[in-house]
């Protein structure tokens, strides 16, 4: 078979191979508890359901959509990122709807990449980053996230002629897999940062509305002067509403920017089903969102609570997450592989966690924990983890 060197070179998606190992564990008959992937366990809410129910008996919406997305989707998602991150955008030009965040990731390389070109990704960084630009011909280059750092990029470190040449810088915060956060600082540091060397920053935005404190609220990277030329913001609805299945989220940008994903995308799909488009956007202004929004922050914070104290006891080291689904810890000192380790805890005690390296290599040395499981199943999750500590 004569297969590409874009498919023969490149590993399956992180979270195809962990769940192959958990099949493999099952069939060995074990009792498999996941803690791996950030996958909300609870349903979409009721009123989502109801809309989507509406929108489905809305015949207008079962032909072929509009390749950049339903005007009223656009005007819905304006309204809402006025009143969220107090920036102006037109509607018409600088929003997009596109697969779930995951469609703008993998195609938004596309854009910039030529064979031989590189691009700045972050390390560790959500996997598909890296996958995208070597799909497109491009070489990424990494730049580490170090916990003494904050985990965010040390720009100062990179150097000149790497960031002259290379075509855009990928950044997330709040952040897959550390669950960091950035403060508007960064972010303002960062379009300088792009000014200077001409590189576009595409902005992943997809854990925005998952965060524990007032305090903490992720902004938007429009909200900084300048930012809209140089940059495309990336939303996803599927942490904000548990609608990881539904595939919807969108971009934001300047006219031209849009305009150029829109030549790649309208070639590549079809867009995204319209009553999913408009259930999605009418869900961002429902009187019942921010209750909604405010239960599942509690969820997670009781969850967060389980896990920091069971962590705690066993005396690993890890930061408290301040948004995302995430708990980053280190792996204990006797490991030198998160794969090893990842590969040990499975066998001994059916718990699945994921090695941080799958993020990169700067994550080597670390574990991810999700929060999105039953109290219960996490709360069974840290005993096993206990009892494998116990028996080290
Ligand atoms: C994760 O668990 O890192 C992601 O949310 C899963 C994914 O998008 O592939």
């Amino acid at each position: 078979m004569k297969l590409s060197r874009r498919v023969t070179e490149t590993a399956p998606y992180l979270f195809h191979l962990i769940d192959e190992k958990r099949k493999a564990a099952q069939e060995r008959g074990i009792d498999v508890i996941s803690l791996a992937i950030g996958d909300p366990d609870m349903p979409t809410p009721d009123f989502v359901i109801d809309l989507m129910n509406e929108e489905m008996r809305d015949p207008r919406n079962h032909q072929y959509p509009s390749y950049k997305g339903e005007s009223d989707f656009c005007e819905l998602v304006a309204h809402w990122f006025k009143k969220r991150f107090g920036v102006n955008l037109d509607a018409q030009n600088e929003i997009m709807a596109t697969i779930g965040s995951k469609d703008a990731v993998s195609h938004l390389p596309f854009v910039f990449i030529d064979p031989g070109d590189t691009a700045l990704v972050t390390d560790p960084g959500y996997p598909a980053y890296e996958a995208a630009i070597g799909f497109a011909g491009g070489t990424p280059i990494r730049i580490p996230l170090l916990e003494e750092r904050g985990f965010l990029p040390d720009l100062s470190s990179i150097p000149e002629d790497i960031a002259d040449n290379a075509k855009f810088i990928f950044i997330n915060y709040p952040n897959n897999p550390t669950a960091a956060v950035a403060e508007e600082s960064f972010f303002e540091d960062l379009v300088a940062y792009a000014k200077k060397h001409d590189l576009v920053i595409l902005a992943d935005n997809a854990y925005s509305e998952v965060y524990f404190e007032p305090e903490d609220r992720p902004i938007s990277i429009m909200q900084i002067p300048g930012a809209k030329d140089l940059s495309i913001e990336i939303h996803s609805f599927s942490k904000t509403f548990n609608m990881t299945g539904w595939r919807i989220g969108f971009v934001v940008s300047s006219k031209a920017l849009i305009h150029s994903f829109l030549t790649l995308k309208s070639n590549f799909d079809s867009g995204v089903f319209m009553a999913i488009q408009r259930a999605a956007a009418r869900a961002l202004g429902h009187p019942n969102a921010p209750l909604f929004n405010e239960q599942r922050t509690q969820l997670f914070k009781k969850r967060r609570d389980i896990i920091a104290a069971a962590l705690n006891d066993l005396g690993f080291r890890f930061g408290l997450p301040r948004a995302s689904y995430y708990f980053w810890v280190r792996i204990p000192e006797m490991y030198s592989s998160s794969v090893v380790f990842c590969a040990d805890l499975l066998e001994k005690q059916g718990l699945v966690v994921t090695p941080g390296v799958g993020y990169g290599p700067s994550g080597e040395a670390f574990f991810r924990i999700s929060m999105t499981s039953p109290n219960e199943k996490i709360e069974k999750g840290m005993e096993r983890l206990k009892n494998f500590m116990k028996g080290l």
